[in-house]
């Protein structure tokens, strides 16, 4: 059965270009990126691995791990990646899982018989400090990946987790953004302390919540549904981003 947004993601062990690992330990409590590539030894697959290497600071000032998925085997990777790391001026910094059986690309449905039978396509995976599925894409092995698109929308999942809003189209960190429909204009008074300007009833827009906003007090807080103090502090564990 195909996964949807809101499904746990599945557990799984493997073996990858670092050892066995099992997946929800190595998340932990952080968030997770979990993306496929069609094969080893391949020209868009080596520019993105090299790009998320790149990234690794980013990631990590969102507590987000990352971990890559290929159908081929731990040897080929590791000799895949010294290529990497060499044409690609960097140092790939995490785990690429040799899927040789290709238990974990059907337990993910990254296989699109429509599109390859046997190689996986680039699906994208971000799933929360909770393990459910907040985001996936796929996209064709001809076309690689926006990997600053993706640090805009985890940017955008975990501010929305915590906070009573959402973000508008081509929204950037620090832009304004979206009061959500279930909050009164009372309450957006008290919430969102910058102000706010009402466009429309259904539509009004705030600069974006400060990060020690709505963890000051449970009174004023602005959290959305699903946030709570503890949850809070796994997504945002030195705080939340600036
Ligand atoms: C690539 O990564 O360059 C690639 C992989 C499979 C098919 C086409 C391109």
């Amino acid at each position: 059965m195909s996964l949807r947004l809101g499904d746990k993601a599945p557990d799984f062990d493997a073996l990858t270009s670092e050892g066995k690992i099992n997946f929800y330990n190595y998340l932990g409590d952080s968030w997770g990126i979990l993306f496929s590539h069609p094969a080893d030894y391949t020209p868009v697959c080596t520019t993105e691995l090299g790009a998320v290497a790149k990234y690794k600071d980013e990631f990590e000032k969102r507590n987000t791990k990352v971990l890559a998925l290929s159908v081929d085997g731990v040897e080929s990777h590791k000799g895949w990646i010294e290529d990497i790391n060499e044409t690609q001026n960097t140092t790939v910094n995490f785990p690429l899982i040799a899927d040789e059986d290709k238990k974990v690309a059907n337990l993910y449905d990254m296989i699109h018989p429509n599109a390859d039978n046997t190689l996986t396509v680039r699906s994208v995976y971000v799933i929360g400090p909770d393990k459910t599925i907040k985001l996936m894409i796929s996209y064709p092995a001809s076309t690689g990946r926006n990997f600053e698109e993706l640090l805009r929308v985890i940017d955008s999942l975990q501010l929305t987790a915590y906070r009573k809003v959402a973000t508008p189209a081509n929204w950037k960190h620090g832009e304004d953004v979206v009061i959500s429909p279930s909050v009164s204009n009372d309450e957006a008074k008290e919430m969102f302390p910058k102000g706010f300007k009402e466009v429309r009833p259904y539509l009004r827009m705030t600069p974006q919540p400060d990060g020690d906003q709505g963890k000051e007090s449970s009174k004023s807080s602005n959290k959305n549904a699903s946030g709570s103090d503890n949850e809070a502090s796994k997504i945002f564990p030195k705080g939340y981003r600036e």
